[in-house]
């Protein structure tokens, strides 16, 4: 069964009390259906906070934690990073990938990605792996070569049974208020689910959730999500808003 997906991205904002007052407005969400979850990834001190008002969400929406980054070893001496294994031994069920932000300003490359992604599956966390191609890729017509090699070298450490989501949002889209149209992202989308395909099989490419990301808001999720192909969305600045994230999660 494939699961629809709405995740907010919190990036470095919000401290302890913020997280509080989002929780206490998003308590209002509504919504029973069981193929549905909500992934709320905050900053990784606030992962425990956020965890213990997720639960008091009592089964209303589920909501899931996620850690925005991990390091590619699950423990040892490496000062500052984080440990999947630490952070699954505390409730965090997602582990957020490869976004773009980290393949640009922190210079992530494929494989490295890859090294991630797999350490988040041995430690028990559904990788969320973030694909997508620059302004000048699209314009110089390499949107499927990026997301392909993205897509390949990202899973390659995998094996057919693992749960993984996708979240495609191509950079150009990410915070700068340009959204793909329904279109553009349903065309990508497909050309995901067909690499997935090509690796794992036919019956886990129909099952994989792919979300679409970047300026993601009330006024297009909409749309974006009658897509048959988009299973969800990845939600930045408008996640922010518990508001905004309700009316999103409930375009689906
Ligand atoms: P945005 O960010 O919705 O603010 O464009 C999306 C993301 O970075 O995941």
């Amino acid at each position: 069964m494939r699961k629809k997906i709405c995740a907010g991205n919190w990036k470095m904002y919000k401290n302890l009390t913020e997280v509080s007052e989002f929780f206490d407005q998003f308590q209002s969400m509504q919504k029973a259906d069981s193929d549905f979850e909500v992934v709320i990834f905050p900053s990784t001190h606030l992962l425990s906070a956020a965890i213990a008002r997720a639960r008091q969400m009592d089964g209303k929406v589920k909501i899931n934690i996620g850690v925005q980054n991990i390091f590619t070893e699950k423990e040892g001496p490496f000062t500052g990073e984080t440990s999947a294994l630490s952070v699954h031994s505390i409730g965090v069920t997602y582990a957020l990938i490869g976004h773009s932000e980290r393949r640009t300003l922190f210079y992530e490359a494929d494989d490295f990605i890859s090294k991630k992604v797999r350490t988040a599956i041995d430690a028990g966390l559904i990788p969320m792996l973030c694909v997508g191609e620059t302004l000048k890729e699209r314009e110089s017509g390499k949107t499927e070569e990026v997301v392909t090699r993205q897509i390949l070298v990202g899973l390659s450490k995998l094996a057919a049974e693992s749960d993984f989501v996708i979240a495609y949002e191509p950079v150009w889209a990410i915070g700068t208020g340009k959204v793909a149209t329904p279109e553009m992202a349903e065309e990508v989308h497909k050309i995901i689910r067909n690499r997935i395909g090509d690796i794992f099989g036919p019956k886990k490419a129909e099952n994989s959730s792919i979300l679409y990301g970047g300026s993601v808001k009330p006024d297009n999720a909409e749309s974006l999500a009658k897509m048959p192909n988009i299973d969800g969305f990845l939600v930045g600045g408008a996640s922010l808003k518990p508001k905004d994230f309700i009316a999103i999660c409930n375009s689906y």
